[in-house]
């Protein structure tokens, strides 16, 4: 996806608060100012997500993650309007995760329509290909959850079974969020917002860690 450079994005980059900072030293409680669960989405894009779930569970800490500068600071502009004090953001890659989060830091793990990677051999770069959750296993606290949606099934049917060959449980499976799971609390991302204009089915499951299982 080709995304418009914007002309405020260094301005918010350097001055917002709302940002980890280069010297970040793996102090969430400096940032959030308590000990409390540590929530975090990756490739977070525009941030409705995380926004809103921060604006619904005020007692709960909540990172967002993202690689592109010019994307996310629309999620950061979006906590700012709200005054969101439970909320923070990191701008850089995934693969960078560990120099954030200490061992079972993080007790829940949003991954929301990240890019398919259709290509076989393309395979690694999935964010729910093993090497990611070997990382995504050691900041997860025990029984730590990710939530998982796509709206690509077979970037799901992989994702399940990356999950279960790894050590997580499985629950929740849905092959239609929307139409046939109505009664599971969802909260809509951008990218969910535009697929179901388009009438097309949202992939959903939830993968807990056993940590009784190989690290
Ligand atoms: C398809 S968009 C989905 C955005 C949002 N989660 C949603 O559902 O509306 C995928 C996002 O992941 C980000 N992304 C892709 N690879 C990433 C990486 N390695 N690290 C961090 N973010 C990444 C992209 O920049 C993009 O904003």
């Amino acid at each position: 996806m080709r995304v418009r450079k914007k002309k405020r994005t260094a301005d918010i980059l350097n001055n917002s608060q709302k940002i980890i900072s280069a010297d970040f030293n793996i102090n969430w409680k400096k940032y959030f100012g308590n000990k409390g669960e540590i929530c975090l989405e990756i490739g977070c894009g525009k941030g409705k997500f995380i926004n809103q779930m921060a604006l619904e569970f005020k007692n709960k800490n909540f990172i967002a993650m993202e690689i592109c500068p010019d994307i996310i600071i629309s999620a950061i502009e979006k906590a700012e309007k709200n005054n969101l004090t439970n909320v923070f953001f990191i701008v850089d890659d995934v693969k960078n995760l560990e120099k954030y989060f200490l061992c079972g830091q993080v007790s829940e793990l949003y991954i929301n329509f990240c890019d398919p990677w259709p290509k076989k051999k393309h395979a690694k770069r999935r964010l729910t290909h093993e090497n990611f959750l070997d990382v995504y296993k050691k900041i997860l606290a025990p029984t730590g959850k990710i939530f998982f949606k796509t709206d690509n099934k077979d970037l799901f049917d992989f994702s399940l079974n990356e999950f279960a060959a790894n050590g997580f449980e499985l629950k929740n499976i849905c092959y239609d969020l929307h139409k046939k799971n109505p009664e599971l609390k969802n909260i809509e991302t951008e990218y969910e917002e535009k697929f179901l204009i388009l009438n097309m089915p949202i992939f959903y499951c939830e993968a807990i860690l056993l940590r009784d299982k190989k690290i």
